[in-house]
Parts: structure tokens; C-alpha cells; sequence
């Protein structure tokens, strides 16, 4: 890592976990736990488009699987990768996670791929805006679902990217970049089997041009589709939350000595 000239980090709900979100597949994982609700998000885009005030409806009459994302807060995995961003070890992280905690954390460099559950997008322009900027409870109770965007009238819809829901064009673009640029890759927390972020850690390691084989690490409680396929180097099995402040500690101790 301190030899690293472009290192990233790429993660997953399993960096959250120690926050208290649950994550999708793990042991005790919402779609582990609840099939028929994964079932429902494989539905969810086709419904927005056609019959967004309905969608809205759903949306607001229940609580989010993910739990009050208001109220939660980044753990000891999430200050360290901001802290390896502090010195100039980790130039960018790009996050599946959509409950906003790396950058309450203080991430800089930040690529929310999966989108943000505190954010909403227009569908037609991409316009992103604060879930504050509109009043959804006064446009529920006044009939006038779903809200519209301020700059050109279509459809707004929460910024998390649902499943069959194209990655937006300048996240799916810096993304790439970055994956392409980098030597090592810091993977936390995701089980790999969601595409097309899956795919980056392929990328990285396809490039024929720039700086030599890149190094892929691994840090997740179970082995994944990479470990297995060897596209990553190393796997670091265990709590994100405890090994990434032991790796900036280790850091830190090589730096100072
Ligand atoms: N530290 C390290 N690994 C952990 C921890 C932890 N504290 N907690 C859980 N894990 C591991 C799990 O064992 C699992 O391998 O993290 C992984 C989480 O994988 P998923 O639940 O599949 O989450 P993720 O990979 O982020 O899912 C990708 O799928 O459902 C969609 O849009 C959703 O962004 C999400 C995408």
C-alpha cells in the first residue's frame, strides 16, 4: 500500500455492517432473510417508469429495509479508509453502499455507484438534489406525486440505482477511469456478484497500458467469485471495522520509523 502510486478502494454493504445497516447476502442479510423482498426490487424500475405516482405511494408508506439512514452513523472501517485519503495512500473510494456513511465519514474522492438513499435524481435530466428539497409528505397529501425536477420537468425518483436501472453515465465514466489508472485495489466488504460494479476490479487487471499488474486485496469476512477466480491477490478475511485502523495503524508505525 505505501509503495502504491494510485491505490483505490472498492466497497460494499459489508463495510456497514458494524453501523448496524445489514448487508444483502451475508448470513443475516435482508434478501438472505427476506427472498420475495429481493423479488420486489427486481420489479421496482419497471414500476417507476410505468406508474411513477403509484411507485412514490409504495415508497413513502413504509419503512426503508436499510433502516433510518438519518440516523446512522460511519464506523471505525469508514474513518480509515478516510484517513488513508488523509495521507495520500488511497486517491479514490467507489462505494455500492447507498446509506451516504463515507461521506458523512469525510470521503473526499467519493463515487456513489449504486447512487445515494439520501439523494434524489431526475430520470430524464440525471439533475441530483438533497431528499430535503422537496416536501414529499405535503406533494402525498395533496394528491401531486411524483415530485418533478426543478429543471426540467421530469420524473424524480430516489438517486439509488435500482436493479435494471442503467449506472449513470458520469458515474459509470469516472468510475472506469479510476479503475483504469489505479495499481492497487482495496476491496471491503462486497460479495462481488453485482455488475457492472464487479466488473472493475476486472478492468483493472485486463489494462494492457500504464503502471505494472495492479495489486488486488480483498478484506471480507467470507471468500468471494474474485478469491475463487483469483482475480485478487490477497484475502484478508475479517471485520472491515478492525483490520482497516490496524492496516493505517501498521502504516503509520512503517511511516514513523
Ligand atoms: N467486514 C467484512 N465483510 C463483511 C462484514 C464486515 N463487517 N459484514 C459482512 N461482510 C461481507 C459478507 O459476508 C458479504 O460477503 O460483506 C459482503 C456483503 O455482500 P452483499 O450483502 O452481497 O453486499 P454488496 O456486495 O454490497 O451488494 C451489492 O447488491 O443488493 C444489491 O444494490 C445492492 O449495492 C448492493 C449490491
Amino acid at each position: 500500500m505505501i509503495r502504491a502510486k494510485y491505490a483505490i478502494a472498492l466497497t460494499g454493504a459489508g463495510i456497514s455492517t458494524e453501523s448496524g445497516i445489514p448487508d444483502f447476502r451475508g448470513p443475516s442479510g435482508i434478501w438472505t432473510k427476506n427472498p420475495q423482498a429481493e423479488r420486489r426490487a427486481y420489479q421496482s424500475y419497471e414500476e417507476l417508469l410505468s406508474d411513477p405516482k403509484k411507485w412514490w405511494e409504495q415508497r413513502l408508506s413504509g419503512p426503508s429495509l436499510l433502516g433510518d439512514l438519518e440516523k446512522a452513523k460511519p464506523n471505525a472501517g469508514h474513518y480509515a479508509l478516510v484517513e488513508l485519503e488523509t495521507m495520500e495512500l488511497l486517491k479514490c473510494v467507489i462505494t455500492q453502499n447507498v446509506d451516504g456513511l463515507h461521506e458523512k465519514a469525510g470521503s473526499v474522492n467519493l463515487i456513489e455507484y449504486h447512487g445515494s438513499a439520501l439523494k434524489l435524481r431526475c430520470v430524464d435530466c440525471g439533475l441530483r438534489s438533497k431528499r430535503g428539497e422537496f416536501d414529499l409528505e405535503r406533494l402525498r397529501t395533496e394528491g401531486a406525486l411524483p415530485p418533478r425536477c426543478p429543471k426540467c420537468r421530469g420524473v424524480v425518483k430516489t438517486d439509488g440505482v435500482s436493479f435494471g436501472e442503467p449506472i449513470p453515465n458520469d458515474v459509470a465514466q469516472r468510475s472506469l477511469q479510476e479503475a483504469r489508472k489505479c495499481d492497487l485495489i482495496l476491496i471491503c466488504g462486497t460479495s462481488a456478484v453485482v455488475y457492472p460494479f464487479a466488473d472493475l476490479p476486472r478492468i483493472a487487471r485486463q489494462r494492457k497500458d500504464g503502471p505494472p499488474k495492479t495489486v488486488i486485496i480483498e478484506v471480507n469476512t467470507d471468500a468471494t467469485p474474485l478469491t475463487e477466480e483469483k482475480v485478487s491477490d490477497y484475502l484478508v478475511r475479517g471485520n472491515t471495522g478492525e483490520i482497516l485502523p490496524r492496516l493505517v495503524e501498521t502504516i503509520r508505525r512503517i511511516r514513523e520509523s
